[in-house]
């Protein structure tokens, strides 16, 4: 099976970072126009010389999402979606912070739903689309000091649900994938190398993964080959909620 996006038009939120910048390489390296988004108002020198075109956009702010939307009202070709974008505030429920919850829900939730929203309506003219949401383990299980993240990741799983089931005639598939623990900023930010030991022992495969083997499984969800699958939540977290 050999996969490859050529003259497909790709828009990665959060990819500038971690997993979504991993997404991005592969999807530009198989031969798509790529859209990426990051909250820099300038990108970085890498990404300026790439073949990347970068939007500046904050989720936090209503008016940054409001005229990011617009701007993708405008295009005539999406083909496939990836909201990736997310953030994470650990903390006890009793102290969790009014921000947290705005700022989380309008990263998480509300910016899936109006992107979503606005390519849904290209991908239907065009008869053709792949979304993928990046939910997290933590849409399925959850911990102490998640309850806000939580709340968006399992929310973002009944995006999926809904939506695939309104876009499966169209011919556009939207599913799920919700990864376990990544090694990327977001984890070093949350997590001490001595949590991230004691997390090893409790994953079956022994370690964490590394960004490539949670994208290699989006570019299959979002990739021709993908004809059948939709509406499902794909968990790569090397067996951690089984246990
Ligand atoms: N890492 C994990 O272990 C893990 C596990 C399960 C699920 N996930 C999910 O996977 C996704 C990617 O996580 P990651 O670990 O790759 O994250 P990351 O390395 O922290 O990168 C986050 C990305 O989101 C963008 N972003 C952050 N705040 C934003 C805002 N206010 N508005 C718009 N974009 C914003 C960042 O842009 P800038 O570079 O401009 O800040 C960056 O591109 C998230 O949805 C996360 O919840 C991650």
């Amino acid at each position: 099976m050999q996969i490859q996006f050529k003259d497909k038009v790709v828009l990665v939120t959060g990819g500038t970072r971690g997993i979504g910048k991993k997404i991005a390489d592969d999807f530009l390296a198989l031969g798509a126009k790529v859209i990426i988004t990051g909250t820099n108002s300038e990108p970085s020198t890498e990404i300026k010389e790439s073949a990347f075109i970068y939007c500046s956009v904050d989720f936090q702010s209503k008016e940054s999402l409001k005229q990011f939307v617009q701007y993708l009202e405008s295009l005539n070709q999406i083909d496939v979606c990836i909201n990736n974008a997310g953030i994470n505030r650990i903390n006890y429920l009793e102290n969790t912070l009014d921000e947290d919850w705005d700022d989380m829900l309008s990263v998480n939730l509300n910016a899936p739903f109006f992107v979503t929203r606005a390519v849904s309506r290209i991908m239907k003219k065009q008869s053709y689309g792949r979304i993928v949401n990046i939910s997290s383990i933590f849409g399925k299980v959850s911990r102490e000091k998640r309850s806000i993240y939580s709340i968006t990741k399992y929310a973002v799983r009944g995006l999926t649900v809904s939506s695939s089931i309104e876009l499966a005639k169209h011919n556009v598939l939207v599913n799920t994938v919700s990864p376990g623990f990544v090694m990327t900023d977001l984890t070093k930010k949350n997590l001490s190398e001595v949590e991230m030991k004691q997390l090893e022992s409790q994953i079956p495969i022994g370690r964490l993964a590394q960004p490539n083997e949670i994208a290699n499984v989006i570019l299959f969800l979002s990739s021709d080959h993908n004809t059948y699958l939709t509406g499902q939540n794909i968990i790569v977290d090397g067996g951690f909620v089984n246990v």
